[in-house]
C-alpha cells in the first residue's frame, strides 16, 4: 500500500515539475517573441521617423513616397512637417528636397508647389548664373532657356522653307526643320479649317542673328529690360528650328496677338499637332520672360498634351518628366 502510495506521490511531483517547465518555456517564448518584435520594430524607418518626432501617418508617407536614400536624410535632420508637404507636391522631386527647403527659408512668402517649380528649373538661381548644355540628342524635346544652351555653332540639318504663302519677310526668310515644319504644315491646315489664316513673322535663327538682336535691344533699352524679351545668344529655342513666331492674317490684330481668336484658337488646339505656347501668362517666374502669345514651340504631340493638359511650362515638364522621371 505504502509503495503504492510513494509512487502515486513521485508521479505528482514529476507532473507538476513538467507543468512548471511548460510554463516557463511558453512565457519565455511570448517574451522572446515579443522582445524579438520590439527589436526589429525599432530597426524600421516607421519606428526611426516616429521617435525624431513624425506622426504615425506622416512617417507612413514618407517611407511610401521616397526611396531609402531620401529617408536617410529626413533622418538625419530635425522633424519637419514641411518636408511632409514637399514630398506630397505633384512635381516633387527626391534629389532636390535639400534646395527645397534651402529656398523656402530665404522665400517663404512662395507657394510650395512654386518652390518646387523654381528649384526643378533652376530659376531659384539668378537668370544665367548657373548654365548647362543643352541635350541636342533629345531632338524635339531639347531644352534651351536662360539655364540651357545650345553652342555657337549648333544649327539643325535638315531645315524646311516656310512658303511666302504662310510667312512674311522674302523667300528664305524662314524654316523649320522638316518634322517640325510637316507639324506645322498640319497646324495651319487645321487652323485654315476653323477659319485662322497663320502667318509666320520669325522661326529658324542662326547664332548671329539672335546676337544681333538681343545686342540691339541690349543698346536700345538696357540690359534687364532686354533680357525680359530677348534670348541671349545660345540660349534661344528660335536656334533649334523648332519654334514659329506667329500672326494672323485673318483678323487685323490690333495691339496683341493675345486678344486675337486665332490665339484662342490655337490656345485650344495647337498642342495636338505638338506646338505648346512657351512663354505663357504668369510664369515669368519660371521662363525668364514676359508672356509671348506668338512664340510656339514644336515638342511633339505627346508631350505637348501634358503640357497643355496640366497647364504647365516646357521648362517645367522637362525637368519632371525628361531629366527625372525618364531616367
Ligand atoms: N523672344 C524669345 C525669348 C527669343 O529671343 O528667343
Ligand atoms: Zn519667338
Amino acid at each position: 500500500m505504502a509503495t503504492i502510495k510513494k509512487k502515486k506521490l513521485k508521479l505528482k511531483k514529476g507532473a507538476y515539475i513538467l507543468f512548471g517547465i511548460l510554463i516557463v518555456t511558453i512565457t519565455s517564448l511570448i517574451f522572446g517573441i515579443k522582445y524579438y518584435k520590439d527589436y526589429k520594430y525599432k530597426q524600421t524607418y516607421e519606428y526611426k521617423l516616429i521617435n525624431i518626432g513624425y506622426s504615425i501617418d506622416n512617417a507612413k508617407q514618407i517611407i511610401s513616397k521616397v526611396n531609402d536614400e531620401t529617408i536617410n536624410y529626413i533622418l538625419n535632420n530635425p522633424q519637419n512637417d514641411l518636408i511632409v508637404d514637399f514630398i506630397n507636391e505633384k512635381y516633387f522631386i527626391e534629389n532636390n528636397l535639400d534646395n527645397y527647403l534651402k529656398f523656402f527659408e530665404k522665400q517663404n512668402d512662395e507657394t510650395l508647389t512654386d518652390i518646387v517649380a523654381m528649384v526643378n528649373t533652376h530659376a531659384n538661381n539668378k537668370w544665367y548664373e548657373v548654365t548647362f548644355n543643352t541635350d541636342i540628342n533629345l531632338k524635339e524635346k531639347m531644352i534651351v532657356n536662360k539655364f540651357y544652351a545650345l553652342n555657337k555653332e549648333y544649327a539643325p540639318t535638315d531645315l524646311k522653307n516656310i512658303s511666302l504663302d504662310y510667312s512674311y519677310g522674302n523667300e528664305g526668310d524662314n524654316k523649320l526643320l522638316s518634322y517640325a515644319y510637316d507639324e506645322f504644315m498640319n497646324l495651319w491646315q487645321a487652323a485654315n479649317k476653323a477659319g485662322f489664316y497663320l502667318m509666320v513673322t520669325s522661326s529658324y535663327r542662326n547664332y548671329e542673328e539672335q546676337e544681333s538682336i538681343y545686342n540691339e535691344r541690349k543698346e536700345a533699352q538696357g540690359e534687364r529690360k532686354a533680357d525680359q524679351t530677348a534670348a541671349r545668344p545660345g540660349h534661344s529655342e528660335h536656334q533649334t528650328g523648332l519654334v514659329v513666331d506667329m500672326t494672323s492674317k485673318s483678323e487685323p490684330i490690333e495691339s496683341d496677338f493675345k486678344e486675337s481668336k486665332t490665339y484662342n484658337w490655337l490656345k485650344e488646339n495647337a498642342y495636338k499637332y505638338g506646338f505648346i505656347e512657351r512663354y505663357p501668362e504668369g510664369k515669368t517666374y519660371i521662363t525668364g520672360y514676359e508672356p509671348e502669345s506668338w512664340h510656339w514651340r514644336y515638342v511633339g504631340s505627346e508631350a505637348a498634351k501634358v503640357i497643355h493638359d496640366e497647364n504647365i511650362t516646357y521648362d517645367e515638364y522637362y525637368a519632371y518628366y525628361i531629366e527625372y522621371k525618364n531616367k
